[in-house]
């Protein structure tokens, strides 16, 4: 169901979201409001294969320091346990390093939401970003060529000799197959506390207003009054990166401001209403995840439970929704469960991990700045 980006209060709950969906588009689209098991796409094996190897090798960024996985950590259900992420070597970053767990299933990505095509133009702006992986494509393509492996592994997965654009394709292949599975929640096997949270999260905390579908979220941007994390203003390395994409961005006035502004960067409405607003994260394997946020600012889900049932924030643009909302201290800790229990197995095994060492001794050919292909 495509609600449009912009238009929340089209789904105030899941009883509406699923009467929404029927008038807008019939009831096929209605599944995907439903909260239920998440249905991976279609894989091919060959082409995943390939993918997972790019993902865990270092020779994708610049100085072949730091790879998609350095960030992306599996035992971390690919996150990596920082409030604030890591950065090409030289730079710190300023926001929260998100899972790539059902990321395949998403309709627009980063915490703003800035990329709302797919995961080949994420995949691009990951490597090539000079605060991610500052990469080059000709001489990530360079360097690829010259690893017999990848000329074999390019070769069965049907795309010929190793280029950039099927590295971009290979990646989003490999996220394919990133997806939940074996939760509590999918077994039917939750604990009575976590039934009791789901009650809660359906009826009375109202969560489900914008966590719903299989991976929980509405797939759009809201601000529900997170504090701004202060170590962005405090560390110059990640200041200094959140001034460069700002100014970047278009954001006005970004030497000045202390606020990460969100979601405002895509559309720039004049009155600032976009200032704050973040994507709707997947509630999906939590438990491997913490910090949360887009910036880290909550530890645990107890904190994050305690800071809803406050109301959030008091910020301009704060969602309606969210408001103080009385449960108790056991009714919180009944969330807590729920949300627990959407946590399925670890994505660690050898088909979501390059466990092979990737040999790195090689000779550079002399004239890669020549190559024109
Ligand atoms: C230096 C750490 C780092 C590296 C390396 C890195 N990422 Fe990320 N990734 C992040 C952070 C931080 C974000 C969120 C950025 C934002 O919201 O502005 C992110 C966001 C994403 C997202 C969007 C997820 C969502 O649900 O919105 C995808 C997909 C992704 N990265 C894939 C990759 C791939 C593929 C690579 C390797 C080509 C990669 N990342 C390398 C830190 C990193
Ligand atoms: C108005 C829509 C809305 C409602 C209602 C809402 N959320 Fe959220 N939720 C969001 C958004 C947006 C974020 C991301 C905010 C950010 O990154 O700053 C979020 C983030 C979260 C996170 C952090 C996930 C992560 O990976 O960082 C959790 C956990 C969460 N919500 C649980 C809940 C629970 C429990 C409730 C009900 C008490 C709830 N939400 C109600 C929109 C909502």
């Amino acid at each position: 169901m495509k609600i449009s980006r912009f238009k929340s209060g089209l789904a105030p709950t899941l009883g509406a979201a699923l009467m929404c969906a029927t008038v807008l588009s019939g009831p096929v689209a209605a599944q995907d409001t439903a909260i239920g098991p998440v249905v991976g796409p279609e894989i091919n094996e060959a082409r995943a294969a390939l993918g997972r190897r790019l993902f865990f090798d270092k020779r994708l960024s610049g100085d072949a320091a730091i790879a998609c996985a350095t960030c992306h950590q599996p035992e971390n259900g690919f996150a990596d346990g920082l409030a604030l992420s890591l950065a090409y070597p030289g730079s710190k970053g300023f926001r929260n390093t998100p899972t790539l767990i059902n990321t395949a299933l998403a309709e627009n990505w980063f915490h703003d939401g800035r990329i709302g095509t797919n995961l080949n133009d994420v995949t691009r702006e990951s490597i090539t970003e000079d605060y991610m992986m500052n990469m080059d494509m000709r001489l990530m393509q360079e360097r690829v060529k010259q690893d017999p492996v990848y000329v074999q592994m390019f070769a069965d997965a049907g795309y010929g000799e190793p280029s950039n654009g099927s590295i971009r394709k290979a990646i989003p292949e490999y996220l394919n197959t990133l997806i939940s599975h074996g939760s509590d929640f999918d077994e039917g096997t939750m604990s009575e506390s976590a039934q009791r949270g789901q009650e809660l999260f359906e009826g009375k905390a109202g969560c489900i207003d914008c966590h719903y579908g299989p991976r929980f979220t509405d797939d759009q941007a809201h601000n529900i009054g997170v504090p701004e994390n202060p170590e962005i203003w405090s560390d110059p390395m990640r200041h200094m990166t959140y001034a460069a994409f700002a100014s970047f961005m278009g954001v006005e006035n970004y030497m000045n401001i202390r606020q990460d502004v969100g979601a405002q960067i895509i559309r720039h409405p004049a009155d600032g209403s976009d200032i704050g607003k973040f994507n709707t994260p997947t509630l999906r394997e939590l438990v491997y995840t913490a910090p949360y946020m887009h910036n880290g600012m909550f530890k645990n889900l107890s904190d994050v439970v305690a800071f809803y049932n406050a109301g959030g924030e008091d910020t301009p643009n704060l969602d309606e929704r969210v408001r103080p909302l009385g449960l108790t201290f056991l009714e919180q800790q009944d969330l807590v469960a729920f949300l627990e229990a959407l946590s399925g197995d670890p994505l660690t095994g050898p088909e979501y991990v390059w466990e092979d060492p990737i040999p790195t001794n090689y000779t550079a050919i002399e004239n890669w700045r020549e190559q024109t292909n």
